[in-house]
């Protein structure tokens, strides 16, 4: 079977779908090769991830990530949700195929986008945010490669 029972299971019952209303931070990121979309909401609270939501219009592995990756950062500090790689991701759902890792990829680019807008509102320095730029084609190469 090419998916495994963690990915089939979060993707038929993906947990924290939605939106949060007023979120602190909203990260947006998208893949221009397969055109999928991943959008996430934060709630933040004495630099806790109090709440975190996610739409995600792509794949089942994208979906499957989104889920997996909004369980693993909900209660956790900033410094910890910034340290989410998108390969603990694909870890916690028990791998995925080589050609879906990069759907792992925009899990973690959504939180981190999510929370540059965070830090961009609150005007605060996140360590680690300074060198992403989401927009830029160089970032977009480095998925398409992926
Ligand atoms: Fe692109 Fe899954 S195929 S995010």
């Amino acid at each position: 079977m090419m998916y495994s029972e963690k990915v089939m299971e979060h993707f038929q019952n993906p947990r924290n779908v939605g939106e949060i209303l007023n979120a602190d931070g909203v990260g947006e990121v998208g893949n221009a090769k397969c055109g999928d979309i991943m959008k996430m909401y934060l709630k933040i609270e004495d630099g806790v991830i109090e709440d975190v939501k996610f739409k995600t219009f792509g794949c089942g592995s994208a979906i499957a990530s989104s889920s997996m990756a909004t369980e693993l950062i909900k209660g956790k500090t900033i410094e910890e949700a910034m340290n989410l790689t998108n390969k603990a991701v694909a870890e916690a759902l028990d791998g995925l195929p080589p050609v879906k890792m990069h759907c792992s990829v925009l899990a973690e680019q959504a939180i981190k986008s999510a929370l540059l807008d965070y830090s961009k509102k609150n005007n605060i320095h996140i360590d680690g945010l300074e060198d992403i730029n989401f927009d830029d084609d160089h970032h977009a190469h480095e998925l398409e490669e992926l």
